[in-house]
């Protein structure tokens, strides 16, 4: 008896401290509607006046069924954060449509606020992440149509579909309202201003003048 309260003890410690530490903070009423007008910042956005919320607040029509255009890299990654969709405020999750022409990628970035779990709708996809120092695993894996995997929050990680004619679709879910992104070669290669080149070659241990010609080319982004 009292060996089975301790274990109900510890799980239930287990879940709340789980629950602290997961990506964004838990609400603490049903909602927070972000209100776009409020002039006050805060950690997240103020909330609406629950009165005024309706069922709009949560809704977003028809956003994720349109296969868009892709970028010079091959992809085009729809995000669904609560920029989009104010009802999100407060509820740590986010969604995402990425199309991926053939060949196309979604190169190595990372999530600085979220875990992310991924599904294939359309196509196949080569997919991986690399664990943090000192080892720096990659995990990886090739996907194909309802397949699911999962890139741990922070971790550098991407998506690249080997299909010369087909392309892919995917579906993401990601754990925080606001998960952010930082294309690696976008954030390295393409500050503004440009980090020192004595700083880069050093870094990536190639002579200077490689260094400058990854700083010339147009980092674009594949998040609109
Ligand atoms: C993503 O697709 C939309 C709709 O086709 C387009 O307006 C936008 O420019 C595209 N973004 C990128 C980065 O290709
Ligand atoms: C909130 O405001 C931003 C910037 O003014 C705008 O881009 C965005 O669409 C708005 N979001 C909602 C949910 O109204
Ligand atoms: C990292 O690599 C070392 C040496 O190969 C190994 O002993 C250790 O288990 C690895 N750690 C993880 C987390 O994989």
């Amino acid at each position: 008896m009292a060996s089975s309260s301790y274990f109900l003890l510890a799980a239930l410690f287990a879940l709340v401290s789980w629950q602290a530490i997961a990506s964004d903070p838990s609400p603490l009423q049903d909602f927070c509607v972000a209100d776009n007008n409020s002039r006050v910042f805060v950690n997240g956005v103020v909330c609406k006046d629950p009165k005024d919320v309706t069922a709009d607040d949560f809704f977003k029509a028809a956003e994720l069924d349109k296969p868009r255009m892709t970028n010079k890299v091959g992809s085009n990654v729809t995000l669904i954060n609560v920029m989009q969709l104010a009802g999100l405020n407060t509820l740590g999750i986010s969604i995402a449509r990425i199309d991926y022409a053939p060949l196309g990628q979604n190169p190595p970035h990372t999530h600085p606020r979220a875990t992310e779990i991924l599904t294939v709708l359309e196509g196949t996809l080569y997919v991986g992440f690399v664990t943090s120092n000192p080892n720096n695993t990659l995990l990886s894996k090739v996907l194909n149509k309802g397949d699911v995997f999962v890139f741990p929050v922070g971790l550098i990680h991407f998506q690249f579909n080997p299909n010369p004619h087909v392309p892919a679709v995917a579906i993401a879910a990601l754990s925080s309202q606001n998960p952010g992104a930082i294309t690696i070669a976008n954030a390295v290669f393409g500050s503004k201003p440009p980090i020192s080149d004595d700083v880069l070659a050093k870094a990536f241990q190639v002579e200077k003048r490689t260094i400058d010609w990854l700083q010339a080319q147009f980092w674009e982004n594949n998040h609109y």
